[in-house]
């Protein structure tokens, strides 16, 4: 994820600079850069690659100066590379900017700014940023930026420097994180607490919409629109490790709660301003190629390979096209029918998983075209795949995967949504109606975080039992599956993930007095039967935990002993909701179990091996 840091003070910026950006290394990046008021001027150094690399690149020519920005970049728009490294300038090299977030529109501006003589040397969305500033600059920065803001369309946090005013750094947020650091006679600007906090404790917290205006004598806050406005200094009793984690005890919790933030970015420009259609400028495969496309492999491993479960629903439902999912390691040697009209999609958080690369490559040697949905630009999978769609979640750094998988849910309906739109399968109110179902997601999440303690309360009774089950039937099934590998992985409880109507085949005998069973029943077409599934487990003495639509609480109640309801949407899109409680299940289990949450035994983030 990215990260921005700045200083306006007394001291050399430059060792304050990269202190801060080292604090948020733990966010994951791609390249890093700082640019420094310097006697000859804003000079700015950036290279791809670890901070050492900068470092290295700063120890022969140090940029010695009191006002400073830096960044470490997540790529989103543009592989990692020095030139789409931040900050980023404009022609005349006079403003200098960071930028964490995506500028939606950022196209339509290059064009328009590219028609009137501006020339780009990144493939960024925030390159067209400092030359926006720069076009607006009438001899005032804080006006030129607020002009400039006006403009772009999406989420931005920014650290704008100009030569022409070297005593001001102005700093925006909208829909990304940004903060103020006020300090004696020095100020700071940073994404996250942990780059500045050896330095104070003292902070302003930016909302959306609001902008500061920093000098070394004090901080001026105002509203894009010009408003002045006051706000209450935050001080942070927070140490370090608690800074990192954004205040939650773990990693693994505070990606779940990144949901929201995660399917907000994943949709953000790719769904057009009227809300009727999918846009993902990004694909290459043409019309004429998707409608001659006749069966999809979805190929990928565990979290991801459910996420591809739930994919294989939506594709199926909405674009009427078989699709076959198959576990990586598998795919390769037991020679799938690939045809030159397959149309096989990876889905990879690392974009590193070995099997998963290897069934890309095994498919493009057959002839089929691969679609990648990864969520590392730049990764080997996102390199090779003839087709990329990034799921923009942001680093992971918890092994178990949650905020990826759920984006990957995102991914899959969009892809599917724009495939039905080009043949024809959905016309474009049935697409509209879907979006706008897509868009309310997000603050459902919300709802469903907002209950968590609900779910903290089955998770310390579940952690006394050796075995359990998780039942659904549809794609409910598809996330009962994640949510038993969820809790298999870090709370080291046995469980399996059954199709509900398949348990009287066999798994039924171990049932018994207690046995915890957690059931889906969120689907409306199946719920009966899901109910006669549960009475069957519920005739063997089972405890059931029903994850239930808003709506059927007391109905369900005469038939589970106790039920989390999740907020209403359309049945393709429920397992972007009813997911987050089986996430929050696992992580309360271990955390009863007193396990390692974030770092789980035998496992590994990136399976790089086969
Ligand atoms: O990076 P990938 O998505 O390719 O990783 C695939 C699996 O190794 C991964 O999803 C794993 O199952 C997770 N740790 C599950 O939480």
């Amino acid at each position: 994820m990215c990260g921005i840091v700045g200083y306006i003070g007394f001291r050399e910026s430059q060792p304050i600079l990269l202190e801060g950006l080292k604090k948020l290394e733990y966010r994951g990046y791609d390249s890093a850069g700082i640019a420094v008021f310097t006697e000859q001027g804003l000079e700015v150094t950036k290279t791809v690659g670890r901070l050492v690399n900068l470092e290295n690149r700063l120890t022969g020519e140090p940029l010695r100066g009191t006002v400073g920005i830096g960044h470490t970049r997540w790529a989103t728009h543009g592989k990692p590379s020095d030139l789409n490294s931040h900050p980023h300038t404009d022609n005349s090299l006079k403003f200098s900017v960071v930028h964490n977030g995506i500028i939606e529109n950022y196209l339509e501006l290059k064009e328009e700014l590219m028609m009137a003589g501006h020339q780009f040397l990144s493939e960024t969305d925030t390159e067209v940023i400092s030359h926006l500033i720069s076009v607006e600059y009438e001899g005032d920065i804080v006006k030129a930026v607020q002009r400039a803001v006006k403009k772009m369309r999406g989420a931005f946090a920014l650290g704008v420097l100009t030569e022409h005013e070297p005593d001001r750094l102005v700093a925006v947020r909208y829909a990304s994180p940004l903060i103020i650091g006020v300090g004696e006679g020095e100020k700071y600007i940073a994404s996250d607490i942990p780059a500045i906090l050896e330095h104070t404790r003292d902070i302003y917290i930016l909302n959306d919409g609001e902008m500061a205006v920093l000098t070394r004598e004090g901080v001026e806050l105002l509203t894009i629109e010009g408003n002045f406005i006051t706000k209450e200094i935050f001080h942070v009793d927070w140490d370090l490790m608690t800074a990192e984690k954004a205040g939650f005890d773990h990693f693994m919790l505070k990606e779940i709660h990144e949901q929201p933030k995660a399917y907000r970015d994943t949709m953000r420009g790719r769904i057009s301003e009227d809300g009727r259609s999918v846009v993902l400028p990004e694909l290459k495969i043409t019309a004429e190629q998707l409608k001659g496309i006749n069966r999809v492999h979805i190929v990928a491993c565990g979290t991801a390979l459910h996420a591809g479960l739930v994919g294989k629903n939506v594709i199926e439902n909405l674009v009427r096209i078989p699709v076959e999912t198959d576990v990586a390691s598998e795919y390769r040697y037991r020679s799938p029918i690939i045809t030159p009209d397959t149309l096989v999609i990876v889905v990879s958080q690392s974009g590193e998983t070995a099997d998963t690369l290897a069934a890309l490559r095994e498919a493009q040697r057959c002839g089929a075209r691969v679609l990648a949905i990864t969520n590392v630009v730049g990764s080997s999978v996102a390199r090779e795949a003839d087709d990329v769609i990034i799921t923009l979640a942001g680093p992971e750094i918890a092994v178990a995967s949650t905020k990826a998988y759920s984006s990957q849910l995102i991914a899959f309906f969009l892809f599917g949504l724009y495939w039905a739109q080009t043949i024809g399968s959905k016309n474009e109110s049935e697409v509209a109606h879907v979006l706008a179902a897509m868009q309310a997601l997000p603050e459902q999440v919300e709802k469903v975080l907002a209950q968590a303690e609900v779910i903290k309360g089955v998770a310390e009774s579940i952690s006394h039992h050796s075995s359990l089950f998780f039942i659904g039937r549809g794609i409910d099934y598809a996330v009962a599956m994640e949510g038993s590998l969820k809790l298999k992985e870090i709370s080291y409880i046995h469980s399996e993930a059954y199709a509900a109507g398949e348990l009287k085949h066999g798994t039924l005998a171990l049932i018994e007095e207690g046995t915890p069973v957690i059931a889906l029943l969120t689907q409306e077409d199946v719920y009966e039967k899901m109910l006669s599934n549960i009475k069957e487990t519920k005739a063997r003495g089972a405890d059931v935990l029903g994850i239930i639509n808003e709506g059927h609480e007391v109905e369900v109640a005469k038939s589970v002993d106790r039920q989390f309801a999740i907020p209403r949407t359309l049945p393709l899109l429920t397992p972007a909701l009813s997911v987050v409680p089986l996430q929050l299940l696992s992580y309360y289990a271990s955390l009863a179990l007193g396990h390692d949450v974030d770092k789980p035994r035998n496992l590994a983030k990136s399976v790089t091996v086969e």
